[in-house]
């Protein structure tokens, strides 16, 4: 029987690997499930989508019958697929139990095959090699689009037209950027959608997939003490950081043409804000949770030039090493205006979040890497330790910090009175340490998203009208910014960014954590 303390993701295990053992679909017949890897050859495939569907495996996660294909027009034999991948597994979960011999049955169940994206003719190739390996099961395939944004359509177009299931589903998984702007999506959704149904579509953002974002819809609906504080009567403001201590190193090409804005806070950041700030859904159903956001979405003000601050970063040399500045990259233009950097405030037009700033900040090669939300709470009326002790207790309010990565944690600062005979208060956390408390590791992200693109749930994936709603918001911004020409503030590789982040949040009485 399952308890009702096991979480939703624990809750998935018994349902798994009942599939595992038995590899019958709903109506008992005999299925199996091919993933094809579009785009093996790639820094993503092997980084990511490799690694993660082998964690699944060894965690007894995929059905009894599966096929992992590669496909991609470099030439390949499935022998140097398997050395390819092979470089990048890992037993991260359990060094110690069979980890070699896993590996080996893993890489077993990987084969190549090379073609072009558009050639119908490679694709109707991959499907009589799939077929090889369905042959007499209901055969379910799962594409994952893991290619630049220039060639998805051609891709679903022959996968769909000469590689689609006969007798199960077919879904395929699409890889951010979708679109640069509110035009650019819909003419991607609507390409899109001439091949496949929506509920075919999976588009990923994989923040939705990492540990603590998945645990803030729990940590909001199932404690008493969250959600009644969860409005503008007790928050004063909500910051979304992103930062990495890197550059766009090796992918300066790719990042030019969008931008961190683009990269990070249209999706990523925009995605938790949704979660964060959605009303309570009717049930933890996709359709129910994703309309929530799209709600919030549609109720958030466009973004507006004057509410953001963009910087890049320039060379600087520390230690005796020289780093290098976002145009030194041979593949980013010289004099490129591309953000590296940007702050932004936005704003919830909502009866809940009515007045309240959301502030964003996301960089790259800035002093930290990491991801957190941060909730800064309404001081304290009339609070008696002020008056009685003199203590500036206004500015040390209560903050709720979800640290998303690295060492998750989710901890409380809160007042509290040093010990001792007499009144000295000073700021603590309550700290819930992941690492402390739960001695299993998280999984990838991609390992969650990918299960659940296995399974069919799609509560982790982007609906068209999300992202349409995502687009509306920063489109018109994003284009006055390009047509002015906006410079942006430089700033130090390695440094804490421009200080007009600073004079933003000021602006709306906020200081960042
Ligand atoms: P790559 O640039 O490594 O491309 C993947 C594969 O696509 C290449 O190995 C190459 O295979 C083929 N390819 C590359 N350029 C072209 C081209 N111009 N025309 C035709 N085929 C081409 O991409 P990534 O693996 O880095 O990323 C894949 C997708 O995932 C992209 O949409 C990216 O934006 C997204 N993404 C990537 C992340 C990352 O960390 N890398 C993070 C988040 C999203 P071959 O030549 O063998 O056909
Ligand atoms: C990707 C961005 O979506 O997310 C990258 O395109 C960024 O620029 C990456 O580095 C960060 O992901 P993570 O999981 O390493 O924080």
């Amino acid at each position: 029987s399952v308890s009702t303390t096991v979480s939703p993701v624990e809750n998935k295990t018994p349902l798994s690997k009942l599939k595992e053992t038995a590899g019958f679909d709903g109506s008992g017949n005999e299925s199996t499930v091919s993933i094809t890897v579009v785009g093996a050859s790639g820094d993503l495939a092997k980084k990511k989508i490799f690694p993660a569907l082998f964690a699944l495996f060894y965690e007894g996660f995929l059905p009894k019958h599966f096929t992992v294909y590669g496909y991609a027009r470099s030439k390949m034999t499935d022998a140097e697929l398997r050395i390819m991948v092979s470089k990048t597994l890992t037993c991260r979960i359990d060094q110690r139990e069979n980890c070699g011999e896993k590996m080996e049955q893993f890489l077993g169940r990987c084969f190549y095959h090379s073609g072009q994206y558009d050639s119908e003719k490679n694709f109707a190739e991959l499907d009589k090699k799939l077929k090889e390996h369905e042959v007499g099961r209901v055969s379910n395939r799962l594409f994952y689009l893991s290619i630049p944004p220039n060639i998805f359509i051609d891709a679903v177009k022959c996968a769909s037209l000469s590689a689609s299931s006969g007798n199960g589903w077919t879904r395929v998984i699409v890889e951010k950027p979708f679109g640069r702007d509110s035009e650019s999506s819909a003419a991607l959704t609507k390409a899109l959608k001439q091949y496949l149904e929506e509920d075919q579509i999976f588009r990923i953002d994989h923040y939705l997939g990492k540990e603590l974002v998945e645990n803030l819809s729990v940590l909001r609906f199932s404690n008493l003490i969250f959600e009644p504080l969860w409005s503008r009567q007790y928050i004063r403001n909500v910051q979304l950081i992103f930062s990495e201590d890197f550059g766009t190193e090796g992918r300066g090409g790719y990042f030019d043409n969008y931008g961190i804005i683009r990269d990070i806070m249209q999706n990523h950041l925009l995605q938790i804000l949704a979660l964060f700030a959605m009303e309570t859904p009717v049930s933890l159903d996709a359709e129910d949770i994703r309309n929530e956001k799209v709600k919030v979405l549609r109720s958030m003000r466009p973004v507006k030039l004057d509410d953001v601050v963009v910087g890049q970063y320039k060379s600087h040399t520390r230690g005796g090493i020289n780093y290098p500045s976002y145009t030194d990259d041979e593949t980013v233009p010289k004099g490129s205006l591309t953000p590296t950097f940007a702050a932004a405030a936005l704003f919830i037009d909502n009866a809940r979040w009515d007045g309240v700033p959301f502030l964003m900040k996301a960089g790259k090669a800035l002093h930290t890497k990491g991801a957190e939300i941060r909730v800064q709470f309404r001081h304290v009326p009339g609070n008696l330790y002020n008056r009685n002790f003199g203590t500036d207790l206004d500015r040390a309010t209560n903050e709720l910090v979800i640290r998303v990565q690295p060492d998750e944690a989710i901890y409380l600062k809160i007042n509290n009175k040093v010990p001792g005979l007499g009144m000295k208060l000073d700021r603590s956390n309550l700290n819930l340490h992941y690492a402390a408390r739960y001695s299993k590791e998280i999984p990838d992200a991609y390992e969650r998203l990918l299960l659940d693109a296995i399974e069919g749930e799609r509560r982790l994936f982007i609906r068209s009208d999300e992202l349409d709603a995502a687009w509306s918001l920063f489109t018109p911004f994003l284009k006055e910014l390009e047509e002015k020409k906006i410079i942006p503030e430089y700033y130090p590789y390695g440094s804490r960014g421009p200080v007009g982040a600073h004079y933003l949040a000021a602006r709306y009485k906020v200081r960042w954590g």
